[in-house]
């Protein structure tokens, strides 16, 4: 079996969802209430149903309910719009139990909003498919964040949860570096992220010189005809 860091995109944002998949780079997406309101251009219902339609992998689609009824209702639609949808549950002791139904029905759970690698471990005896530990507002209260995913990587290795530790909350590039040398499943990232990741100043001018030197040659005074 090869283990990859999958990349999920954290966003609702179609165009950036769409850019990254044409360059082979999206595993998965998660959204959040939050990410929705941002795209004001349309029905979050019908950008859910967009998103789930556009990748192929993993989507997490947040329920609002806090109470157990209520999110099963929700997470049992949710999970209605495709086969790769991945109902995001907050970590909530009615929570757990909604994550212990959906994963009885075959329905896999993301469960959100977590701080410690105690409430991982629960999440996954729950059944859960994903935890996410939120890295960033971790780091935002003076808290190391990575400390509960280097944690939860730990505990997990010991024991054959069939969970992925999904590191939630990313601010920057060397996030997904730690990350990566620990070991866990899955980062979602922001697609500024991303795109800083991608990019290196050496890069564009290594790129910038090459491309005056070419003009110094002789095939540069070549004229090419195209058709
Ligand atoms: C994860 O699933 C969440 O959507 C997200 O990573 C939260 O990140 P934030 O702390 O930047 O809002």
């Amino acid at each position: 079996m090869v283990f990859v860091l999958k990349i999920f995109l954290d966003t609702a944002n179609l165009d950036s969802i769409k850019k990254y998949n044409d360059m082979g780079l999206v595993d998965g997406i998660t959204t959040n209430p939050t990410l929705l309101s941002k795209e004001n251009s349309g029905d979050p219902e019908e950008i859910m149903g967009e998103i789930v339609r556009l990748v192929h992998g993993p989507v997490s689609l947040e329920v609002i309910s806090t109470e157990y009824e209520g999110m099963l209702g929700e997470g049992r639609r949710l999970s209605k719009f495709g086969k790769n949808v991945v109902v995001k549950i907050p970590m909530l002791p009615e929570g757990l139990k909604a994550v212990r139904t959906l994963h009885n029905e075959g329905i896999k759970t993301n469960v959100t909003l977590i701080f410690s690698a105690n409430q991982a471990l629960l999440a996954a005896k729950s059944g859960a498919s994903y935890v996410s530990p939120f890295i960033g507002r971790l780091d935002d209260v003076g808290q190391v964040g990575m400390d509960v995913v280097r944690d939860t990587v730990a505990i997990f290795k010991n024991y054959s949860f069939d969970c992925e530790v999904l590191v939630a909350s990313v601010r920057h590039p060397l996030h997904v570096i730690e990350a990566g040398k620990i070991g866990a499943g899955v980062v979602t990232l922001p697609p500024e992220v991303l795109g800083k990741m991608m990019s290196h100043p050496l890069t564009d001018i290594g790129l910038a010189r090459f491309l005056e030197d070419w003009k110094k040659t002789k095939s540069s005074q070549k004229v090419t005809v195209s058709r």
